[in-house]
């Protein structure tokens, strides 16, 4: 692999991922990244290694929907490996509004699909990035394996279900040399803050609002972003073409426990001005419509095949998560400031603030 394409590289996890791959693992080769810049999408996380590494690395602002665009940063880059990230990615605002899940995750991941066909004599890998939640929802019991049958609740999971067959079938047609992974809650460094984990930390801090959605009895099953890295890149090092690879944090809680555990650990390392408990801050709030129960993943394939294991409990993961949120004010204050503030406003008034 020696030009790879990450799409959508400005956001939360992609970000990670180009920083992992330049800076901490064992690949030498350049990377462009594609990426359309929306509202989640800040290149700002990049700044520094735009500076640092600007023989191996560089960005292309191009949306994914733009085919002819795609098929240009192919050729001129002579890209041989592909990874997919791009998408739009929050569950409430595919309730909202879902045209751009559509869009993006369908249409988008179709012309990417197409354009690495385009040029597939020279291509080694196209690896796609989906979630758990592809599975639909698990009762009390059980875990998401690679072969449980795909039973989508929201407009974003159906969209990522529908990207995740298109993959598939590229394979199976025209030998393209797929490899795809379904992960389950990412958290960690540069999560935009309306998802949980981030949401809770910042208005924690600000002392506002904690939301939490029904009765707070949802689980999901977090996994930190670091250990998602090292198996995404484990998984296109030597993952078998046409297969698929759950990734799992064994970090399976329940929301209104995160948020608690947030809240305490808020008390030690960010007290309130009037030194009241974070927990007091909790609200529950109107349940999401189609509010999957529980996500848990089997990833015992990857721990069997390619020897993947999770280095950090949500215990050590959380913590390190609220000192980077902590350290990082200015990039906070920026990303607050913009579409976030504005979209927390329209959408949920003053549930959230
Ligand atoms: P994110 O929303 O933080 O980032 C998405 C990025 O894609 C942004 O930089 C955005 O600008 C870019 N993008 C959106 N539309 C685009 C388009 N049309 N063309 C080019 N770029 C576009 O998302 P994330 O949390 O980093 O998720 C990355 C991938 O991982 C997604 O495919 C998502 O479905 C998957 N995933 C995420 C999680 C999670 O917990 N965050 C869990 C499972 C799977
Ligand atoms: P989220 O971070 O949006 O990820 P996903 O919907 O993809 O799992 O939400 C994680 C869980 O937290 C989910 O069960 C919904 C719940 N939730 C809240 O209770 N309050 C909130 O403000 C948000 C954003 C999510």
């Amino acid at each position: 692999m020696k030009n790879i394409l990450i799409t959508g590289g400005a956001g939360f996890i992609g970000t990670n991922f180009i920083r992992y791959l330049l800076l901490e693992s064992d690949f030498s080769g350049r990377i462009v990244n594609v990426d359309k810049l929306t509202y989640a999408g800040n290149p700002e996380n990049l700044a520094d290694i735009e500076q640092t590494c600007s023989d191996r690395y560089c960005f292309q602002k191009v949306d994914i929907c733009d085919a002819a665009a795609l098929a240009n940063i192919f050729s001129e880059f002579e890209i041989d490996t592909v990874c997919h990230f791009a998408a739009e990615s929050h569950v409430d605002r595919s309730i909202a509004a879902p045209d751009a899940f559509v869009q993006t995750n369908i249409v988008g991941t179709f012309n990417l699909l197409e354009a690495a066909r385009g040029h597939q004599g020279r291509l080694i890998r196209f690896h796609h990035i989906s979630t758990d939640e592809v599975y639909g929802s698990l009762g009390a019991d059980g875990y998401f394996r690679e072969d449980t049958p795909y039973d989508p609740s929201s407009p974003y999971s159906a969209s990522k279900a529908a990207s995740d067959h298109l993959v598939r079938a590229y394979f199976k047609t025209y030998g393209l040399p797929v490899t795809l992974s379904n992960c389950s809650n990412n958290y960690g460094p540069y999560q935009f803050p309306e998802k949980l984990i981030p949401l809770i930390i910042l208005n924690g801090i600000e002392g506002s609002a904690l939301p939490v959605y029904g009765d707070g009895r949802n689980i999901r099953d977090w996994l930190y972003v670091e250990d998602h890295c090292r198996a995404v890149w484990e998984v296109m090092k030597r993952g078998e073409p046409g297969k698929t690879y759950n990734i799992g944090g064994r970090g399976e809680m329940r929301n209104i426990d995160v948020v608690r555990m947030i809240c305490d650990l808020l008390d030690d390392m960010e007290p309130l001005p009037d030194k009241r408990p974070h927990r007091d801050l909790i609200q529950f709030v109107k349940d999401r419509p189609g509010h999957d129960l529980r996500y848990a993943i089997d990833f015992s394939r990857l721990q069997r095949e390619l020897g993947w294991e999770p280095t950090e409990s949500f215990g050590t993961g959380i913590r390190k998560t609220i000192l980077w949120y902590m350290e990082n004010r200015s990039w906070v204050e920026r990303v607050k400031s913009g579409a976030y503030r504005k979209w927390m406003e329209e959408h949920y008034g003053r549930d959230k603030d």
